[in-house]
């Protein structure tokens, strides 16, 4: 089934019935992507599809304690702690968030909100956690709508809490369900859409069964430039037609592989995708560059590596220096051990 903008937006007045003060709390994976959204439109459309694996050690947990309005108030006022402290510099993102969902959730507006929440993985790693973030987020918000109004279908709570974690952050949008998330719309993928992501409608082949992700941390802490600034460079890039195609190309591709687990096929494409989106950047008006020594020094260990041992390594890269190491769980011991000889960096392991 395929929602539209429309059928998102809060038509019933009617509140139903809460409690006055009470807490949600949900949690939301971290998600990596096989196939990048790179460029977007309109409000938080994407420029192309993009494909993800849902991570399951990587998450964000978020609790929100409620209190309801005496006074209906036009903004929705919060606060929010990150592991115990008082973040004010996430919340002119969170303001923003709220802004935009207000239209599909307007009875955000009846409670005040006290936001406590924290990663799984270390602070300042430097993985997104804006993409769970922003996930528990939307789930809290949809869990209030399902106790408000109880009767409302649980597959299209699923597309919304979608919806809107995507008017957050892009990624979010892929940031709920296991083991794989499909957003935007091609026209060869049955219920694909630029407002929401979808599940792919097989099973992903045995070989992916509880594939792992080595995240490898070459620079901890923030990124230096924002996702923002180069989805808005994908506006006016030189490259900007070639790379739809190529990614839609590459969408309809990753989804075949995933369903007949031809992993030669796999490492290819997503190595490709993962110097593609670097070579996007580097190419930009102006360009820029995220990829530092020690990130090439591992690509090139893992390439040499696979070529010697006929290992199912690979590596895909987020935008930052950071390296994913993708690889089936029966290859896990022998890459483990691999990648501490290769680098002295921290490594968080996970699996998806
Ligand atoms: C390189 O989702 O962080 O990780 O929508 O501006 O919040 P905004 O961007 P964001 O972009 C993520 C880009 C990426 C590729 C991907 O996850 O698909």
């Amino acid at each position: 089934m395929n929602f539209t903008e429309k059928d998102f937006i809060q038509r019933n007045n009617q509140i139903g019935e809460a409690a006055d003060n009470f807490t949600i709390e949900q949690e939301a994976p971290s998600n990596i992507a096989l196939v990048k959204y790179w460029g977007k439109h309109a409000l938080q459309l994407p420029m192309n599809p993009s494909v993800s694996f849902t991570l399951h050690e990587s998450k964000t947990i978020t609790s929100a304690q409620l209190k309801r309005n005496e006074k209906p108030s036009e903004k929705v006022k919060f606060t929010f702690y990150l592991e115990g402290e008082h973040r004010k510099d996430f919340e002119p993102k969170i303001a923003n968030f709220f802004n935009r969902i207000i239209e599909y959730a307007p009875f955000i507006q009846e409670y005040e909100w006290i936001f406590n929440s924290k990663n799984t993985f270390p602070h300042s790693s430097g993985i997104a956690s804006s993409a769970s973030g922003f996930a528990a987020l939307a789930k809290i918000v949809i869990k209030l709508e399902q106790q408000l109004f109880p009767d409302v279908d649980t597959n299209y709570l699923q597309a919304k809490a979608s919806f809107l974690a995507r008017l957050g952050s892009g990624s979010a949008a892929r940031s709920l369900a296991h083991p794989a998330m499909i957003w935007g719309k091609h026209p060869k993928i049955k219920g694909s859409s630029d407002l929401y992501a979808i599940q792919p409608d097989f099973d992903l082949h045995p070989i992916f069964h509880n594939f792992q992700d080595s995240i490898i941390l070459v620079e901890k802490g923030q990124k230096k430039i924002s996702s923002s600034v180069g989805h808005d460079l994908m506006n006016t890039h030189p490259y900007k037609n070639i790379r739809k195609i190529q990614a839609f190309d590459n969408s309809l591709q990753m989804l075949n592989i995933l369903q007949n687990g031809n992993l030669k096929d796999f490492i290819k494409l997503v190595e490709e995708e993962a110097l593609g989106l670097h070579a996007l950047m580097m190419t930009s008006q102006p360009n820029y560059l995220l990829m530092q020594a020690e990130t090439l020094k591992i690509i090139h260990a893992i390439r040499a590596y696979r070529k010697t041992n006929k290992a199912n390594i690979c590596f895909t890269l987020d935008a930052g220096a950071n390296v994913h190491v993708l690889y089936p769980e029966n290859e896990a011991e022998s890459t483990l051990a691999f990648l501490h000889k290769t680098t002295n960096c921290d490594i968080i392991h996970d699996h998806i």
